[in-house]
């Protein structure tokens, strides 16, 4: 009986229903999972808590495992055309779902080889969704957390980021999922935006929250959440400041640092030249960037530099000048903001960013060109995609709204109707307040 049996999975929280595929597999023949990599498994659903070599130690050693191979795509076809396997064996929950043509060609290819699907009913009471809900609720330690925007931009093309700024918020960038046809769609982290921490706590962006008022908001967030935070640093204030602010944000968890090459009193970039502005002089600017660096304390935290170039009208030669000159001084990333509506100048700086020796990934904050999709920007070689403040620029005019009801009505029923979520609704909407 040394029929070869195929097994993929992601195996990242192995419970009875993994072993039970297993064992069942076991009694048709030599086992071989292939182990979906953390980019396989990113290309469909969240990033899985372990890494490729973790989880393939746990899976080599369990029992009935013969041979633990990669599988690089959600797709089984190519392992399966190398392996010819005799059986797939898979729990039956696939038939309907995100899964359902990846199991159809399974099917199709394993016709040619006379191969067949065998299914596992599968085993109630636990599921691996159950067990993350459930290690979300326990909650994540700084160092995990920390870790986790590097790991997604090795396992993504582009990394999805919104803007939090308190809790509530932050739970919705952390729980909202959207099922499309092959995958589910979900944030990948947070961003704490100074334009929107500022908003929410009614003062202006000019860098006058401090940074403990901004240390208690990314608190908050993290409190409720475990997906990885990028700061907004503004300028990053003196460079003397700065070196405690990054041990401050890597000590919480925070994974990355974005700071912008403006000097004197900041003023948001999307006013552009319609106030006064300053850009830093690129190789002090250097000079903090290899201050931060030297500062902190892991591996894992990032400091991103914020190009403002495009947003000063200095044209792009200037922003890819200052790129090289932030990369040799140890950016771990590089954000290139621009306020257009038409993205040409941002288009030709990715063109000839690409082709910079030594670059490092690259970040997008597609504010006003919006019509860009994610596909267009991953293409121009854009790995992380900021949307910078659209959770407050929506609750505000919906709360303004709500506000103006009562004052035209002289009481709440119109509101209530109107604007508002059910009051059992709002009651239940964080578990464990009743
Ligand atoms: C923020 O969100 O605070 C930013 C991005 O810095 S922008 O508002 O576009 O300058
Ligand atoms: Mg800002």
């Amino acid at each position: 009986m040394n029929n070869t049996v195929y097994v993929a999975m992601s195996a990242d929280l192995v419970h009875p229903g993994h072993l039970n595929i297993i064992k069942e597999a076991k009694k048709l023949g030599k086992v071989t999972v292939g182990l979906l990599t953390d980019r396989a498994i990113a290309s469909y659903k969240r990033l899985p808590f372990m890494n490729y070599n973790q989880r393939k130690e746990i899976v080599e050693n369990i029992k009935g495992v013969s041979n633990v191979i990669p599988q690089e795509t959600l797709d089984y076809v190519p392992n399966l055309q190398k392996l010819k396997p005799k059986y797939v064996v898979h729990g039956d929950d696939w038939r309907t779902g995100i899964q359902k043509n990846t199991r159809q060609r399974v099917i199709d290819a394993l016709k040619e080889w006379n191969g067949k699907l065998i299914e596992i009913p599968y085993t109630k009471g636990i599921s691996s969704s159950a067990l993350y809900n459930a290690m979300k609720e326990i909650g994540i330690t700084p160092n995990i957390r920390r870790k986790k925007l590097r790991r997604l931009l090795e396992a993504k093309d582009i990394v999805r980021i919104i803007e939090a700024h308190n809790g509530l918020t932050g739970l919705i960038a952390e729980t909202l999922k959207v099922e499309k046809p092959e995958k589910i769609n979900e944030f990948d982290g947070m961003w704490l935006s100074s334009l929107t921490d500022s908003t929410a706590k009614g003062k202006p962006d000019i860098e006058l929250v401090d940074i403990s008022s901004r240390t208690k908001t990314i608190e908050e967030i993290m409190e409720v959440t475990t997906k990885p935070i990028i700061f907004d640093g503004d300028t990053g204030g003196k460079v003397e400041h700065f070196i405690f602010t990054v041990r401050t944000l890597e000590r919480l968890g925070v994974s990355a640092v974005i700071i912008e090459d403006k000097v004197g009193l900041k003023k948001n970039s999307l006013f552009g030249t319609d106030v006064k502005q300053t850009q830093a002089n690129p190789m002090e600017f250097a000079k903090k960037i290899q201050a931060g660096k030297k500062a902190q304390v892991t591996d894992d935290f990032m400091i991103i530099a914020r190009i403002e170039s495009l947003i000063l009208k200095q044209g792009v030669n200037d922003a890819i000048n200052r790129a090289r000159i932030y990369i040799d001084a140890g950016a771990d990333a590089i954000m290139i903001h621009c306020k257009d509506k038409d993205p040409s100048e941002l288009i030709e700086f990715c063109r000839i960013y690409q082709k910079i020796e030594n670059k490092v990934p690259l970040v997008a904050v597609p504010t006003t060109y919006n019509h860009m999709t994610e596909t267009e920007l991953k293409e121009l070689g854009i790995n992380i995609v900021i949307y910078a403040n659209h959770l407050l620029r929506s609750a505000y005019p919906a709360m303004v709204n709500a506000a103006k009801s009562i004052l035209e009505n002289e009481r709440g029923k119109e509101c209530h109707e109107q604007y508002c979520m059910p009051i059992k609704e709002i009651l239940t909407l964080i578990p464990g307040g009743k």
